[in-house]
């Protein structure tokens, strides 16, 4: 049987936990999670940039499907790279239902990025998904099973339906899941289906184990009772966290800097969660001295840690923002607003980035990745796409509201900046970045620019 890690470095999207983090951290015996987000558009930019170490056409190497890579390299692969003026060739917008093509990339770039993690190596690498990205969820589990991802972590809603994908895409069987639309008329209403016979798989695929992340009992309740298959652990994250956090229940009051209040009502109550004989990880600033064993005295298997990998020199992070963050005073906000999930979002204060109020007023709204766009039922029947951070217009056209719209932030564009695959448009504009991370980034006293993974691994461990 498989040991349970004592560290999971937390997935990190965009591209932030990328296949080297977790390469290093699972090197060092504990669990890398990859971000499971956009690796289709991720993979694509990559070639169009050269892929100077050759990664990911080594990696498409060994994809079954060998049409498919030839098909993918044909159209996205560029010898000597893309200028840097030029915009890239997206691998297309997240709309409605995904065509053949596009579920080829998904799962394409899914597997590349699990096979580059899991290459060389006999330690454990999981995959992090958001609930909310609902449209590529299934093709991204595919893709990542075809390379035996080990975990799926999955946050950001309730996952009740994921236990279930993943007995059914290990079972190479057509998988279905149900997509949470704004005012449909019943949770039937819409379906997701996705059929593996495409990839012409006969064997059964390794079913990763699956972890929830969650921030309340009645969510760990609910999924320890009611999920369609094995619930295999909990990572219970507090609003400290890096990335979004859940919101505060009752209702939203804010304090002096505009930031979601927090109380007891927000505390996860332990014993409660040892009743229901799941293993469990804690998250949210166990990177300081002393966490993990004060975690573990809790009863948890160990901690979940994002903001110090985050730091590391294996993550996505470009150097330059890395050098910047390091001389800055490491402030983090946590904006209600920001994210278009409506999730709280924790945005880190610096220069030149969509924390500043003149860059965020000065970036033309355009929506053009499309994964965190809301499902709403159309008064026709049919499923229509609206994103709070798109043009203000035609998202109230949309049945939106300029409120939500007001400081909404494009975090698809914005994330992928800080891993310098940033779009870049004909007009000469460039996209500005957005930084996440823990409120704990500016109490880490062992970050620099040269940290890497496995010093953060010996620190927690110590
Ligand atoms: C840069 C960054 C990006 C993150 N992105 C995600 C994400 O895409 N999905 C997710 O479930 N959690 C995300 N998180 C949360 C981490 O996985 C982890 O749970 C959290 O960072 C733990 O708390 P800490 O920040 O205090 O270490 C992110 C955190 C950071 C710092």
């Amino acid at each position: 049987m498989m040991e349970l890690p004592r560290i999971i470095q937390g997935g990190m999207g965009v591209g932030i936990s990328g296949w080297q983090l977790a390469r290093a951290v699972s090197t060092t015996g504990q669990l890398g999670v990859v971000s499971g987000i956009c690796l289709d558009e991720l993979m694509v930019r990559r070639l169009q940039m050269g892929d100077p170490e050759g990664h990911i056409r080594r990696a498409l190497d060994h994809f079954p499907i060998k049409e498919m890579a030839r098909n993918i390299l044909d159209k996205f692969f560029k010898e000597r790279g893309k200028g840097a003026d030029e915009p890239f060739m997206p691998a297309g917008n997240m709309v409605g239902e995904i065509n053949a093509e596009r579920e080829n990339l998904i799962v394409a770039g899914s597997f590349t990025e699990i096979f580059l993690a899991k290459e060389g190596h006999k330690g454990v690498i999981g995959v992090n998904l958001l609930e909310k990205i609902q449209t590529d969820c299934l093709s991204t589990l595919y893709g990542c099973m075809l390379a035996g991802v080990d975990y799926v972590t999955v946050g950001a809603g309730i996952p009740k339906e994921i236990p279930g994908i993943l007995d059914s895409l290990s079972k190479n069987i057509v998988t279905k899941m149900r997509l949470a639309v704004t005012n449909a008329i019943s949770t039937d209403d819409f379906r997701l289906t996705f059929d593996p016979s495409r990839f012409m798989q006969s064997l059964p695929l390794k079913r990763p184990k699956f972890l929830a992340i969650i921030a309340s009992n009645v969510l760990a309740t609910t999924l320890a009772k009611k999920s369609n298959g094995k619930v295999d652990g909990f990572i219970i994250e507090a609003p400290v966290a890096g990335g979004h956090n859940a919101p505060p229940r009752g209702a939203m009051q804010l304090n002096e800097q505009g930031e979601p209040i927090y109380g007891a009502k927000d505390e996860v109550d332990l014993e409660k969660i040892k009743e229901l004989g799941i293993p469990f990880w804690l998250a949210g600033a166990y990177s300081l001295r002393g966490k993990v064993k004060e975690a573990i005295a809790k009863g948890a298997a160990g901690v979940q840690a994002g903001t110090p990998f985050f730091m590391c020199k294996e993550s996505g992070l470009t150097d330059e923002l890395r050098n910047q963050i390091l001389a800055s005073d490491r402030r983090v906000v946590t904006e209600p607003k920001a994210s278009p999930t409506g999730f709280p979002f924790k945005v880190v204060q610096a220069a030149g980035t969509l924390s500043e109020d003149s860059v965020y007023k000065a970036r033309p709204r355009v929506c053009n990745f499309g994964y965190l766009r809301e499902r709403y039922r159309k008064d026709n029947g049919t499923m229509g796409f609206r994103c709070a951070a798109e043009p203000v217009a035609a998202y109230v056209a949309k049945g939106g509201t300029p409120e939500l719209a007001e400081g909404c932030k494009c975090l698809c564009n914005g994330l992928i900046v800080a891993i310098g695959l940033g779009s870049v448009y004909k007009n000469g504009y460039r996209e500005p970045a957005i930084l996440t991370a823990g409120d704990v980034l500016s109490e880490i006293d062992y970050l620099r620019s040269d940290l890497t993974a496995k010093e953060v691994v010996d620190y927690l461990l110590e």
